[in-house]
C-alpha cells in the first residue's frame, strides 16, 4: 500500500481522472470498477471532461458497480445506479453492453451476486477499483465484521451506514440492507485507488493505514494490497504521522 497525500480534493480528483484516462488509453478493454457516494464525484467529472478533450476512446472499457442499496430502484435519485448512470454512463454515452450493476430491487438477491461474481471471471478480472471509505471505515458494504475472503454478497447495513446513507436521498429512506462486491474481489484487483477528502474522514484514514490489519475495520485491508494506493487530501491526512 502507497500513501498519497493531496493539497486539495480538486488535486486529488484531477490525478484520479487522469489515471482512469490513462488506463483506457493503454488498456482500451479495462475493466473499472467504481464506489459511487461523494468521494469520487469530482474525479467522474473530470474523468468525462478529459475523455472528451482528448478523445479517448471509451467504446470497449466495461465498468462494473461496486455495491447498492437493497430496495432502492435505478430511477431513484440516490441509487448508486442512478450515480453512475449521471456520472458516467450518459456523459460517455456507454452502451448497457459495457457495465454491470446489482439490482437493488432483484427478488433473487443470492443471483445476483452469482452474476456478478461470473462477469467479473467472464472478463478476467479488475483492472482499477476506485472506492470510498465510510464513518465505520467500510468499503463498499463490507461492514465491519465482514470476511477478507468474501465474494459478492448481501450484508445487514451497519447503523452507522444506515444513517450517514441518509444524505444521498432527497426523503427519508428506510436503509436496511446492502449488496456488495467483496474483499476477495478487492485483493485480487490489478490496482485499488481509496479515497477521502475532508477533516471528517482523518481519523479513519489514521486507522486505515496506521491501525492493526482487522476484519473489525474493513478498510484496513488496503495495508495487504501491494497495489494498493490510499489518496487523500490535506485535511483528510491531517491526522497520519510524518511520512
Ligand atoms: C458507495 C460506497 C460507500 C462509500 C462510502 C463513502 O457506493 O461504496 O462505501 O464509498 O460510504 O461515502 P462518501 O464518499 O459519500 O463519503
Amino acid at each position: 500500500m502507497k500513501v498519497h497525500i493531496h493539497k486539495d480534493y480538486t488535486a486529488l480528483s484531477t490525478f484520479v481522472a487522469g489515471e482512469m484516462n490513462q488506463l483506457i488509453k493503454e488498456n482500451p478493454g479495462a475493466v473499472i470498477c467504481l464506489a459511487s457516494g461523494d468521494s469520487p464525484k469530482l474525479s467522474c467529472e473530470l474523468f468525462t471532461q478529459r475523455v472528451k478533450e482528448q478523445k479517448t476512446d471509451t467504446s470497449k472499457f466495461f465498468f462494473l458497480g461496486l455495491d447498492e442499496w437493497v430496495g432502492i430502484g435505478p430511477d431513484v435519485p440516490g441509487s448508486c445506479h442512478n450515480d453512475f448512470k449521471k456520472r458516467v454512463f450518459e456523459p460517455l454515452a456507454l452502451s448497457p453492453a459495457q457495465y454491470h450493476l446489482f439490482n437493488g430491487l432483484a427478488t433473487d438477491l443470492k443471483r445476483e451476486c452469482e452474476e456478478m461474481d461470473k462477469v467479473i471471471g467472464e472478463k478476467g478480472g479488475i483492472d482499477l477499483m476506485i472506492v470510498g471509505i465510510g464513518m465505520n471505515g467500510h468499503i463498499g458494504f463490507n461492514e465491519p465484521g465482514t470476511s477478507f475472503n468474501n465474494l459478492s454478497h448481501v450484508i445487514e447495513l451497519d447503523e452507522v451506514t444506515k444513517s450517514v446513507g441518509q444524505k444521498y436521498f432527497k426523503e427519508a429512506v428506510t436503509l436496511s440492507k446492502g449488496i456488495t462486491i467483496g474483499f476477495r474481489h478487492l485483493q485480487e484487483t490489478k490496482k485499488v485507488f481509496l479515497l477521502a477528502n475532508g477533516s471528517r474522514k482523518a481519523e479513519v484514514i489514521k486507522k486505515t493505514i496506521e491501525g492493526p490489519v482487522t476484519e473489525s475495520f474493513p478498510a484496513s485491508i488496503m495495508q495487504r494490497h501491494t497495489n494498493g494506493f490510499v489518496l487523500v487530501d490535506e485535511e483528510a491526512g491531517a491526522l497520519l504521522n510524518k511520512r
